[in-house]
């Protein structure tokens, strides 16, 4: 049966209708226990969903939504290693990136992946150890100080923000990032290293990826132009890659490829060889850490009721206002300048997961999939799109996640940005009325008060949930980047798609790969006249310089 067909969405959307007039700030006042009853802790972490517009009727019966979508069952199937991803025939198995080396085996083709997982893990953290340690050498004998990483995607977005997330942490080795085909990005980083004291890392699981090999191979020529040898190669470029063939033929040997599996998608990849730039910031202790709390959280997510279960919670949430109340995205504000990078970075996990409209079986959905994710470090973001989350017109969920300490020991900025984040979650969620507003102007004279209180009233019922760290450390890092992952996966099995596959990105690599070549050409073109004129254009431009000041 279509889902928005079934007893348990029509019920839903009963309660959306009887709740319409109902006001959090009410509901509040009237239930001194709110937020008793409406967060979860878990190690470090604290989840506080009070201040969304549910009671407990509606969240057993989002619940009931999960039970009957299969949440249980298709989890079950994700842990144990079944090849969920259909439309690639794959196994979906970041959770076992994170299993503890006595774990029960879990087996992908009738191979223990548990085993393999710590095999490459060891070697991956082995290695960097030994560049932190300096017992490493470079080929004219130097230490290694550089570490460029080079990827795009999955294979940067993850390590690049986790790299900066715990940057308090961070060791001996400068540790940077090359992602963009854009000639800027490349050239910048290679304007601070020294060809002698720098690892390269090529970082793509396909090896096929267009942008990582042409930042790599801008790379390779670089180092040989400093006067580096092809011999030289082989103490300076490494890849972390499942396609070890394509690694050698750039001139990269077997030993120094650190794997990556096919069952792990790469949004997913952070926790496998992808996070050796992560390693190398900050050693091996720090990065099982980081595993540890990933793993923490699976255990919760995989053992605790739903009523009870943070990522099925939010999930539930976020599919609640998508599909009930017409919000079409969500906002995720960590007040923390460390964390900036990770709106980008689930910009990625979630809308590459599941922006999609054709369900598992092949059908095409009539109701809404993925939200579209943005977000901005707090405090700078009070400073740019809050206006429009307060006084807008769209309803905006959003997600604050605030660290309760910071390691740079100012506590005044600690205590004013904490502030700042529950006053915000705080005014979103009570409002303002008009009443209030004119209170507030009590001095004016009466039309002048009037025409600004106005201006001044704040609609209020604006949802949230507030994301609690006892500190950004490694193992926080990884329950609340582990939380994210999961909370999408519930979000795509109630919606019934795959939220692992990305075609959706593949047509666009194909079209520019005709029109490359075409660039460079004079011959006439057979596309569309919009692009064939913007074609012209760029032939016009880099034959005439100069030609927009004429
Ligand atoms: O953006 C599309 C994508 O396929 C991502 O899913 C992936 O993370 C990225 O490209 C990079 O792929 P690879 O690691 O194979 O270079």
């Amino acid at each position: 049966m279509e889902l928005t067909q079934t007893t348990i969405w029509q019920t839903l959307q009963q309660h959306r209708q009887a709740t319409a007039s109902v006001r959090m700030r009410d509901q509040f006042a009237a239930e001194p226990d709110r937020f008793e009853r409406m967060h979860e802790s878990l190690h470090g972490m604290l989840f506080d969903y009070s201040k969304n517009r549910v009671n407990e009727e509606i969240l057993d019966a989002l619940c009931a939504l999960a039970e009957q979508a299969g949440v249980r069952a298709y989890a079950e199937s994700m842990r144990r290693g079944d090849k969920i991803n259909a439309s690639e025939r794959r196994a979906v198995l970041h959770t076992a990136l994170r299993l503890p080396e006595d774990a029960e085996p879990v087996y992908v083709d009738g191979e223990n992946v548990v085993a393999k997982v710590h095999q490459e893990l060891t070697r991956a953290l082995a290695f960097a150890e030994k560049l932190l340690s300096g017992e490493y050498r470079g080929a004219t004998g130097e230490t290694i100080t550089d570490f460029v990483h080079i990827g795009i995607g999955g294979s940067d977005f993850g390590p690049r923000m986790v790299m900066q997330a715990l940057q308090p942490y961070h060791r001996n080795i400068r540790v940077h990032f090359a992602a963009n085909a854009d000639d800027a990005d490349i050239a910048q980083v290679l304007a601070r290293v020294r060809p002698e004291t720098t690892v390269f890392c090529i970082a793509s699981k396909s090896f096929t990826t267009p942008e990582t090999l042409l930042n790599g191979a801008t790379a390779r020529s670089w180092f040989l132009n400093q006067g580096m040898t092809e011999a030289d190669i082989l103490k300076h470029f490494v890849a972390v890659s499942s396609n070890v063939e394509s690694a050698r033929k750039f001139g990269i040997v077997p030993e120094n490829v650190f794997a990556m599996f096919d069952w792990v998608g790469g949004r997913y990849s952070v926790w496998s060889a992808i996070g050796l730039p992560v390693m190398v910031a900050v050693g091996a202790a720090r990065f099982r850490e980081l595993l540890r709390g990933a793993h923490a959280m699976d255990r919760h997510f995989f053992t605790t009721p739903f009523r009870r279960n943070i990522p099925v919670l939010q999930a539930l949430l976020g599919i609640w206002y998508n599909n009930f109340y017409g919000s079409e995205s969500q906002t995720v504000v960590p007040y923390s300048h460390n964390l900036r990078r990770l709106s980008g970075y689930l910009q990625q996990l979630d809308m590459e997961s599941n922006g999609k409209r054709t369900t598992v079986d092949g059908g095409v959905v009539d109701y809404h999939t993925g939200a579209v994710v943005f977000g901005e470090e707090g405090v700078n973001s009070q400073h740019a799109y809050f206006q429009l989350l307060h006084q807008g017109t769209r309803l905006i969920p959003v997600d604050f996640i605030v660290p309760m300490r910071t390691a740079y020991g100012y506590e005044q900025h600690n205590r004013f940005t904490v502030a700042n984040a529950f006053a915000q979650a705080e005014s979103l969620m009570k409002g303002k009325t008009l009443a209030e507003a004119e209170a507030e102007l009590s001095a004016l004279p009466d039309e002048e008060r009037h025409k600004l209180a106005v201006q001044k009233v704040f609609p209020g019922n604006k949802p949230s949930n507030m994301i609690l760290l006892d500190e950004l450390s490694p193992f926080n890092l990884g329950m609340l980047l582990a939380m994210y992952e999961h909370k999408i996966f519930v979000q795509g099995v109630v919606w019934g798609i795959n939220s692992f596959d990305q075609w959706g990105v593949e047509y666009g690599k194909v079209l520019a790969k005709a029109i490359e070549p075409e660039l460079l050409q004079e011959g006439s073109l057979q596309h569309d006249n919009s692009t064939n004129g913007l074609i012209e254009f760029y032939r016009r431009c880099r034959s005439e310089p100069g030609l927009t000041e004429k």
